[in-house]
């Protein structure tokens, strides 16, 4: 078989694939929307089905056939040919190394895993989920183990969410967040700054925070005509490639903060998958790079320019325009800082964007600590809340409030975590970029979106899975990553709010 002959087969297993993906993901936002209550049964057929014909393909003897013939003619491949070769045999490895009875065991293991969390939970008690979730981490060591004997497991896990990162590089990145955030927090909480919260004491109907979410959505560059926007119990961005990617938000009566930030939150998702490129579509390098490539880009949008002075100064006369009666004694300031109030919370999705990183890192450590033998599971809320004392000052009165209340770890996303942070960092660092180079802020104060999107289109969007992420930041900012841009970028800003 000549090597066009067999590029050209590899792209319809690509094109298989990719169709299958999209086709789950609608599944998913069917399941997360509109379906009914007893649809779940038949959902959860089709779902596995789907992903069964994708493991077929991944890990057909055929597929690793062609990878080799693809990979013993590599200098005759261009770029994209190369990365989709590159892209195939990761995914391909991870897949057929693994043993389909440990497969199975892992499955069974989180679906109980997770029923039980669910009690554990409501009765708030970590001893009751304690045993399954040591039978899950001892799965989830044994599956990296398969994957690369050679590697720390918990390099591995994450890898399944954020391929080409380092361990060292995470604790590195971990550590200097923790070094400089913890002292400028517990300044930031000591400060005498208080923020008005009476924008919380009136009610905001959702008919009109819909029609003000569409309208910010459409603003910054999302596209309602490959995209729309519902409601859900938990934000997500879900769809079947860049020409129907959907977003979802949510809503609280009383909090404005809620269904706008979630929303320029899910734009930012959305907004990197229509970038793109079409003729990529069906390729695995027209695939968002990695988890925490895409957190930056929500995370872009949500915070470095949702959460800006000139964004507000542009749009708040229309939140005033929708809700006169409601913030008829506000002005602009009262506004920005209200949406950019820091408040140590319990819980990691009400967290802000000064703390959030804390609730990551304590994750973070915890993980490492278990995965790699440090730790005992048994052990995890004492040092939870320990943990949560020197970080955030506060200590959870109950599990609920602590070690239980993720989902991740008792459906085995060990390794989930840290792409959270990797997305925040990224961003500071893109948006410091942008603006040596597109004076973005600028951009935000004339409602220049178009622009901004232009560039996140050119450097990281359409580059797709064309190059690691190591590569992808590199060329897009100039350097690794790093905390530099994005520890600045908070002190500046949570400095001048605080007065410290
Ligand atoms: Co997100």
């Amino acid at each position: 078989m000549n090597l066009s002959k067999a590029y050209k087969e590899f792209e319809k297993l690509m094109e298989k694939i990719k169709i299958f993906e999209g086709i789950s993901g609608k599944l998913l936002w069917d399941q997360q929307t509109y379906m009914p209550k007893k649809g779940v049964y038949i959902l959860s057929k089709e779902n596995e089905l789907i992903e069964s014909y994708i493991h077929e393909i991944i890990t057909s003897p055929r597929t690793g056939r062609l990878i080799e013939k693809l990979e013993s003619n590599i200098e005759n491949l261009d770029d994209y040919q190369r990365a989709n070769v590159r892209e195939m045999k990761r995914i391909y490895e991870r897949n057929v190394k693994v043993p389909t009875s440990l497969v199975k065991k892992m499955s069974n293991a989180t679906t109980k895993g997770y029923e039980i969390w669910v009690r554990a939970k409501k009765r708030s008690d970590f001893s009751e989920f304690e045993p399954q979730l040591e039978k899950i981490i001892d799965l989830k060591v044994k599956y990296a183990n398969f994957i690369d004997p050679d590697k720390n497991p918990y390099e591995v896990l994450i890898e399944g969410y954020e391929p080409f990162v380092e361990l060292d590089d995470m604790r590195r990145i971990f550590s200097e967040l923790k070094r400089e955030l913890t002292p400028f927090i517990s300044k930031v909480i000591d400060s005498e700054s208080i923020v008005d919260k009476g924008f919380l004491k009136r009610t905001y109907s959702t008919k009109k925070q819909t029609e003000l979410c569409k309208f910010l959505a459409k603003k910054i560059g999302y596209d309602f005509d490959r995209g729309r926007l519902d409601e859900t119990v938990h934000p997500f961005t879900s769809g079947a490639g860049p020409s129907d990617m959907r977003i979802t938000t949510w809503f609280d009566v009383h909090d404005l903060r809620k269904s706008i930030f979630a929303t320029i939150h899910e734009a930012g998702h959305g907004i990197y998958e229509q970038g793109i490129l079409e003729d990529q579509m069906f390729t695995l390098v027209g695939s968002p790079r990695s988890l925490g490539v895409h957190e930056s880009q929500s995370r872009l949008y949500e915070n470095n320019i949702g959460r800006s002075k000139e964004f507000w100064k542009l749009f708040f006369p229309k939140v005033k325009e929708t809700f006169p009666r409601q913030l008829r004694k506000y002005n602009v300031e009262d506004f920005y800082e209200f949406v950019n109030m820091v408040k140590p919370s319990f819980i990691r999705v009400l967290a802000d964007e000064l703390t959030y990183n804390l609730h990551i890192l304590l994750r973070f450590e915890t993980e490492d600590d278990v995965i790699n033998g440090r730790m005992k599971v048994k052990d995890i809320p004492e040092l939870w809340n320990e943990k949560m004392e020197e970080y955030l000052g506060i200590i959870p009165k109950n599990d609920r409030d602590g070690a239980l209340q993720d989902v991740h770890w008792s459906i085995g996303y060990f390794g989930y975590f840290p792409t959270y942070t990797i997305g925040n960092v990224l961003a500071a660092q893109i948006f410091e970029t942008m603006n040596k180079k597109i004076k973005v802020r600028e951009k935000i104060r004339e409602g220049n979106f178009q622009e901004i999107k232009g560039w996140l289109n050119k450097n990281i969007h359409e580059k797709g899975s064309l190059y690691t992420t190591d590569e992808l930041i590199k060329k897009a900012t100039g350097k690794k990553l790093g905390t530099n841009d994005f520890l600045k970028y908070v002190k500046r800003k949570y400095g001048e709010i605080y007065g410290i």
